[in-house]
This record gives C-alpha cells, structure tokens and sequence, in this order.
C-alpha cells in the first residue's frame, strides 16, 4: 500500500525533523546545550572525627567526611574542573543550642573544613558555605525562636555574624539559605565593613518550603531537632511563582552576585523565569530528595543511575541554570570525562 499524497497537507514530506536525529555527530552539532564539569558545584557533609566516612542512610553513595579528609576530596573535585564545593556541617548534639552560637565559632566544622580545603587547594576551587542556622540549633530552625516564632530581626545578627566568621576562615562564596528578609543586604554591608568586598555572595533567592529536602535533614542531623515542624513562616509557598521573582529582585538590589532556586527539578519553571527575567548568574541545586529519588529507583533497577542523572542535570541547563549544586557531581564529572 502506497502513501497517500501529503502534498496540500504542510511541510511534510520535504521537512522531516528526524534527518538531523539520525546521526550521533548531526545530533552533537545541534545540541543546543551541554553539560560540563564547569557547570557542577558540589555539596560535602563535614563531620566530627579522623579518617572518618559516615553513610548518609537516605542518600546513597554520600557520605560524611571528617575535617582531615576534605582536602583530598576538595583536590579530587578540582582535578575533575568542579569549580567549587558547598561545605555543610553535621554538627555533635551536644553543641546545638537555642542561641544557635555554634554557627559562629571560628572552629566550627565549616571553618575548620573551609581552612584545610583553601590551604590544600588555594584558588583552584572555590568553597561556599550556607548560612542559617539550622545546623546548629536545638530546634532545628534556620533562625532565632522567639515566643514560638522564628524572628527576623534578631535572626539577621546573628547571620551576619556567621557570614564574616566563614568568610575569616576562607569562604569565597557567602550562600544564604535562611530566607530571612534583608539578609542579603545586611551581610553585603557587614562583609564590604570587615574588608571582605570581595567575597561573593551566592543567595538561595528562591528557596521553597519543600519535603524535598528531608534526606539533607538527616545528613547534618537537623531532622530531629526540628521534629514536626515546618518553615513554612519562611521558605516560599510551592504553589506561588510570581514570589519568586520579587524576592530574586530584592536580592539583587540587596547585592546578591548570584541566585539560586531551590529544590530543582519540580521548580525548574521557577529557573526558567529567573532566568528570562533577569538574565543574572542562576543556579539551581538538585536537593538530597531529589538525589534520593533517583538513587533508589538506581539500586532497584529501575532506572539507570549514569542516564538519568545526566539528563536531569542537561535538563537544568536547557531550563536556563548557569550551574547545578547537585550531590551527583563527582560521579557526574567522572562520567562526563569518560566520554
Ligand atoms: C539549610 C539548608 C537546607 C538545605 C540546604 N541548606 C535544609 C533546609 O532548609 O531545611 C537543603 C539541601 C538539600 O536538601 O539537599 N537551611
């Protein structure tokens, strides 16, 4: 039986969108984006001890590493042309309080792990560390509780002082993941005042109350702490995208050099509009539920770990990121390599 005859019907048969499919290298030269080790920031838990890796049971293939291991991992990273790591602490019990005070010790993990990694690996990598203060408070919220609420005022002190504490001890890029308001502004001038004005300040803009980030809970032990409350007085409503925008915007007049929008695949409409909006540096960070997700369907076989961790971090790409925060990013630079 013959075709019928398309002629009166559209482009068809003349255009077919499958010519340029059907060879790898007519393929590669129309790819219209790419994914490199260059686009990876990798986030690290820091934990107390020597020689020491902990499993994060929900996260599979992360592990926690003490202080004395970071430099090589750091160097690792670098060899592979990660740009930088995020550096996030799995602070002792017994060093959490109200007051969250932990969270500006100039011996903390982040600034003891921030000292070993820039002495072993200078300016070859950059180290950015989070700012709020859920890692190191009894309850498990990112700011000061103040009769059940978390305070937005008092929290800003104490953030600040957090930043210049992490910038002393190295930080080239300042992230704060706290969503308090001003918080931007008010590290930009307190950094600029204790001649840090070159030290970045990446802001976590767009950051949602998201369930996505149960595993990260569990890996610097905030879970707990936090019991079952929310941070929904902070973080933004998942079902608001218009939001994000204006708090992109209030970053960016604040000082903010780049924005992030947090969690990543399910908000990647979110990373598209900032980007179109605003045309600034943009990230996205892929957080532990989503690396959870992926890596448990991995393990049954249900998926396969190496593809559907690339095209999950193309997919940030093409949406508009400049970069990914991604716990896959050692594996993915390694697969990337291999190529
Ligand atoms: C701390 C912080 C969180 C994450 C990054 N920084 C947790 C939270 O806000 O509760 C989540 C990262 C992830 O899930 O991978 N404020």
């Amino acid at each position: 039986m013959s075709l019928p005859s398309y002629e009166s019907r559209g482009p068809f048969p003349s255009t077919r969108l499958r010519r340029l499919r059907r060879n790898a290298w007519s393929r590669a030269l129309v790819a219209e984006h790419r994914l490199t080790a260059a686009d990876l920031i990798w986030p690290v838990f820091v934990c107390e001890g020597q020689n020491r890796r902990e499993p994060v049971a929900s996260m599979p293939g992360v592990e926690r590493l003490s202080v004395d291991l970071l430099p090589a991992a750091a160097a690792n990273a670098a060899r592979l042309g990660i740009p930088a790591i995020a550096i996030f602490p799995a602070t002792p019990a017994d060093k959490k309080t109200e007051d969250a005070r932990e969270a500006f010790n100039p011996e903390n993990l982040i600034c003891r792990g921030t000292r070993a990694v820039k002495q072993e690996v200078g300016e070859a990598l950059g180290v950015v560390a989070d700012v709020a203060l859920d890692p190191y408070s009894s309850h498990g919220q990112d700011g000061l509780v103040v009769d059940g609420y978390v305070d937005n005022d008092t929290t800003l002190d104490a953030l600040v002082r957090q930043a210049v504490v992490q910038a002393e001890a190295g930080c080239d890029v300042i992230a704060p993941s706290d969503m308090m308001d001003g918080r931007i502004g008010g590290i930009r001038l307190a950094l600029d005042e204790s001649g840090f004005e070159r030290v970045l300040t990446m802001s976590y803009a767009a950051k949602y109350a998201s369930a996505f980030y149960g595993p990260f809970r569990d890996a610097v032990g905030s879970a707990g702490a936090l019991g079952g409350g929310d941070k929904r007085t902070y973080q933004m409503d998942p079902a608001n995208a218009d939001e994000a925008l204006h708090e992109v915007a209030l970053d960016l007049a604040e000082g903010a050099d780049m924005v992030m929008v947090k969690p990543g695949m399910p908000y990647l409409d979110i990373v598209a509009r900032v980007k179109q909006q605003f045309r600034v540096p943009t990230y996205a960070y892929q957080v532990s539920g989503e690396y959870a997700m992926l890596s448990a369907a991995a393990q049954n076989g249900w998926v396969d770990r190496q593809q559907t961790a690339l095209e999950s971090l193309l997919a940030f790409k093409r949406a508009g990121a400049d970069g990914i925060l991604t716990y896959f990013a050692i594996e993915a630079a390694e697969w990337l390599a291999a190529e």
